[in-house]
């Protein structure tokens, strides 16, 4: 998985075996940018040109296996882990990794309005995270991602309704192309030694502000199956949730991803996106259209 035509300070890419790592290391490798892949399970990590593998052993838990797998990374891109309760231990352990490592540059994977009272739960462990981050001094970007327009298809209930006590608030969408397309302007900036984004904090949202009214309009075009929005109130979505069986702090996080639409939190659209990449990011019209297999559950049958 060597090339003698990747080059640059050498970038780190955690998440590879994922939806938003696996963009970025595919586009840095199209961009001849030297990388090491770095993945739980070697096995499943994508052969790419300009790459090597770090086996990170248990993953962002796993000190001793990150700190050997990032030996020599110069920029190292940090996806957020999955969500767990002892999550904000585990980036802890894994930034403390990184900067042990002598790593220069950690390009975050962090979530819009990330903050201690933000109302999305696990916005509040990606605040811990960046503030752990630069405690320890080492140089950063902090992506600040709004919610994903790749999941909607997917929040989508058997009855053909999207329910959720996101009321009529509205959010600035993003999807994860256009989240890769930034980080990889960022890391390769990084790897060719331009320092100009250490020390940015980046707010990447779509083009617009939706509502879930909207969403489920946009659905309803692209699968050809009438697909709607329930507003629910908080006490409906707990209820209608803990049929899953899942932890507290697990129904929590994703009853709050409705409750920050409805609160105006996430309404929020900046330029970032293209200001860093020179195009414009995508709308959910524009996605569905280039994915049009996001939606075939949804099809009539
Ligand atoms: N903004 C949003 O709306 C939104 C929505 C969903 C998720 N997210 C966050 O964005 C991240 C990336 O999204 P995605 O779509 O790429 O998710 P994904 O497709 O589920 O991929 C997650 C990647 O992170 C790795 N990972 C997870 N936990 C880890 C750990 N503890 N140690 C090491 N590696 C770990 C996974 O490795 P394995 O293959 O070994 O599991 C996988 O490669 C997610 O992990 C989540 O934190 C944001």
């Amino acid at each position: 998985m060597t090339s003698s035509t990747a080059g640059g300070r050498l970038v780190g890419v955690t998440g590879v075996t994922g939806g938003l790592g696996g963009r970025v290391a595919r586009r840095l490798a199209d961009a001849g940018v030297a990388q090491r892949l770095l993945a739980r399970d070697p096995a499943r990590v994508p052969d790419l040109a300009g790459s090597t593998v770090g086996a990170m052993g248990d993953g962002y838990h796993d000190a001793d296996a990150m700190r050997s797998a990032l030996a020599g990374v110069h920029t190292l891109f940090l996806v957020s882990g999955g969500e767990a309760a002892d999550r904000r231990d585990a980036h802890v352990t894994a930034v403390d990794a990184a900067v042990d490592a002598g790593v220069a540059h950690i390009v975050y994977v962090s979530f819009l309005g990330a903050g201690p009272e933000a109302t999305f739960t696990f916005a509040r462990d990606h605040w811990h995270t960046e503030e752990h981050i630069k405690t320890r001094g080492v140089p950063y970007t902090m992506l600040r991602d709004s919610l994903y327009l790749d999941v909607w298809p997917h929040f989508v209930g058997a009855d053909g309704v999207v329910r959720g006590p996101a009321g009529t608030g509205r959010f600035g969408g993003v999807t994860r192309d256009d989240i890769a397309d930034v980080a990889t302007t960022v890391l390769a900036a990084s790897s060719s030694g331009d320092t100009s984004h250490e020390g940015r904090t980046y707010d990447l949202t779509g083009p617009a502000s939706i509502s879930l009214a909207e969403v489920a309009a946009e659905l309803t075009i692209a699968c050809g199956q009438m697909i709607t929005y329930e507003a629910e109130t908080l006490d409906q979505a707990y209820a209608s949730r803990s049929a899953y069986g899942a932890p507290d702090w697990m129904v929590t996080g994703w009853v709050t991803t409705y409750a920050a639409i409805a609160t105006g939190e996430l309404d929020v659209v900046t330029p970032t996106v293209n200001e860093l990449t020179g195009h414009d990011p995508m709308s959910l019209a524009e996605f569905l259209a280039r994915y049009p297999a996001e939606v075939d559950h949804l099809r009539p049958t």
